[in-house]
């Protein structure tokens, strides 16, 4: 594997890799590399030539300074671990090289940015849409590999990819998890033991949701009722939103037929987790 830091050293590479006619698969993260950043990459490892991962922690998409501070940094493990993963390129810009002085174009996926992480998280999928399109300039690839666990972030990029005619293939691959349920994540690691336990029920509360919806119940309001009280059995985790949504519109849903997807967020402690599932 190598390791590129210059976008203009990436652009020579994947051209010469274009005209032998490779197929370039890119998986873009901001490192603290775990298994759910891992599983991308090994399923752009089987179905493309050229696997390239992109480390960049994008300043813009943090709304917070003390939280772009803290983000766990961990490059040398990250090479590591990508190289095992399958990673042919491993993309590491500076934030001067993605945003140079005087830069001042941005990308905005309007109404599906509006809710949920956009709303408490403003500007955020602003950033995220920007870097990613940048991203998907430099690297060119005929397939992107998205964890399902961001869900709005999945829709959004798919929203974007449509809108402004990036010939790419989006693959959304399902979340992986901890042995009790909780989602990976690069925030799980600055969880204390006592929240790390209580962080749980997010995924119970997800099964709950689901089960009920299995189980026939289709109303949004008895859903969630039920959703947040499994929340509410562990001490100091603290609601931000639960939702029961339109998978497509990410709108929300007063009754579930057909589809639908349950999303939420809370913060244990100083650390803020998503997660969500889709019930049919
Ligand atoms: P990051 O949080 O590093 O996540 C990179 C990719 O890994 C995203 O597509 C995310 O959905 C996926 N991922 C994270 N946890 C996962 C899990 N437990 N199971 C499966 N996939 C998981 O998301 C970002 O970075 C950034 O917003 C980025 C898209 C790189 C733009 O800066």
């Amino acid at each position: 594997m190598r390791i590129v830091r210059r976008p203009a050293d990436l652009r020579r590479l994947i051209r010469a890799a274009k005209q032998q006619g490779k197929q370039i698969g890119f998986v873009p993260t901001m490192g603290a590399l775990h298994e759910g950043h891992l599983s991308l990459i090994r399923r752009a490892r089987k179905e493309t030539d050229l696997v390239v991962v992109s480390i960049f922690v994008n300043p813009i998409q943090f709304n917070r300074s003390s939280d772009l501070r803290s983000y766990p940094r961990t490059l040398g493990k990250d090479g590591r671990l990508a190289a095992a993963a399958g990673a042919d390129l491993l993309f590491v810009p500076s934030a001067r090289q993605i945003y140079p002085p005087g830069f001042q174009s941005f990308v905005e996926v309007t109404s599906l940015s509006r809710r949920w992480e956009g709303k408490l998280r403003p500007g955020h999928f602003r950033g995220v849409a920007t870097v990613v399109a940048k991203l998907f300039n430099l690297v060119t690839p005929d397939a992107a590999y998205f964890g399902r666990k961001d869900a709005q972030q999945a829709r959004i990029v798919r929203q974007m990819i449509r809108d402004l005619n990036f010939d790419i293939r989006l693959e959304v691959l399902p979340t992986v998890r901890e042995p009790d349920g909780l989602a990976m994540s690069s925030r799980n690691r600055r969880l204390p033991t006592g929240a790390r336990r209580a962080a749980a029920v997010l995924f119970q509360s997800l099964q709950e949701g689901r089960r009920l919806i299995e189980c026939g119940h289709r109303r949004r309001n008895e859903i969630l009722r039920r959703m947040r009280q499994v929340i509410r059995q562990a001490r100091g985790v603290r609601i931000d939103y639960v939702a029961v949504v339109d998978p497509d519109t990410l709108e929300p849903l007063e009754v579930v037929r057909g589809k639908a997807l349950l999303l939420l967020a809370v913060r244990v402690g100083k650390t803020r987790l998503i997660d969500c599932c889709e019930v049919r």
